[in-house]
């Protein structure tokens, strides 16, 4: 079966300081976790001290982007090259922050998602609707063509080594979470697509959910069968939170 999977996702949050902290307190709690794979996305400039204070834990880390390109003249970009060098396991890629505020295409995600895996590293591929979109009645379309858009790129089996999120644009730092049937629904459906073209990737591949997971929602959402795990945004920046959310993976793993 699947390994449940937490990974926080830190966005544009933190300090030197306040990292050190989060990440001795989450080394301390550790101990209690021995199911789930846990991870910390924090911002780019942090990931050498994350490096250094996880190397040897089994806490693992990656980026929050990556560029699709391997080097030259992209100001602001950070290359797959430079996470290796750093032993980043993850890429977050897609986020619904990134389509939005940076104009992401679907086409981007997909090459991003390339080159991470080029490069051995795990993509955290997200897709989501807008509450428009979903009123509308058009989730699936719309996560659909997100997901369809990187398997044409990099092909259904390549999603072995990938995670897929799932995080309705809507539930992300709203505290509108989406329901487990709700959220439950949407991650058949994605692992239905994917088993209509690979059924073995299906079986295997991790769909996290991700939009206001909290430490007293995130068992309810994890026990769902296709929801292995969760993408967690402002609850990642505290210890006891993160940890109880992680436990909740402990908790629901078969
Ligand atoms: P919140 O958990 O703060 O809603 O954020 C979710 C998210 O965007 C994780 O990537």
């Amino acid at each position: 079966m699947r390994q449940p999977f937490v990974a926080g996702n830190w966005k544009m949050n933190g300090s030197r300081e306040s990292v050190e902290a989060l990440l001795n307190g989450m080394k301390d709690a550790m101990g209690s976790i021995s199911k789930t794979e846990v991870a910390v996305c924090p911002p780019f400039v942090y990931i050498p001290q994350v490096a250094q204070i996880c190397a040897g834990t089994s806490i693992k880390w990656g980026s929050q982007d990556v560029s699709s390109e391997k080097a030259g003249a992209y100001t602001g970009e950070t290359a797959t090259s430079m996470l290796n060098d750093f032993d980043c396991t993850y890429a977050i890629v897609g986020h619904s922050e990134r389509r939005t505020l940076h104009g992401e295409s679907d086409e981007m995600v997909a090459k991003k998602s390339a080159a991470a895996q080029a490069d051995g590293i795990i993509p955290i591929i997200c897709i989501g609707e807008t509450l428009e979109e979903r009123e509308k009645g058009i989730t699936e379309e719309v996560v659909g063509r997100q997901l369809n858009a990187v398997i044409d790129v990099i092909g259904v089996q390549a999603l072995q080594k990938a995670v897929i999120a799932y995080e309705p644009v809507w539930a992300i730092g709203t505290g509108m979470t989406a329901s487990p049937e709700q959220a439950q629904d949407v991650h058949a459906y994605i692992r239905k697509l994917i088993a209509d073209k690979d059924a073995a990737t299906a079986e295997k591949v991790q769909i996290l959910y991700g939009g206001s997971v909290k430490a007293d929602n995130a068992e309810s959402l994890f026990g769902m069968p296709d929801i292995d795990g969760g993408l967690i945004g402002g609850a990642s920046l505290k210890v006891e939170d993160f940890m109880a959310i992680c436990r909740a993976g402990d908790n629901t793993a078969v």
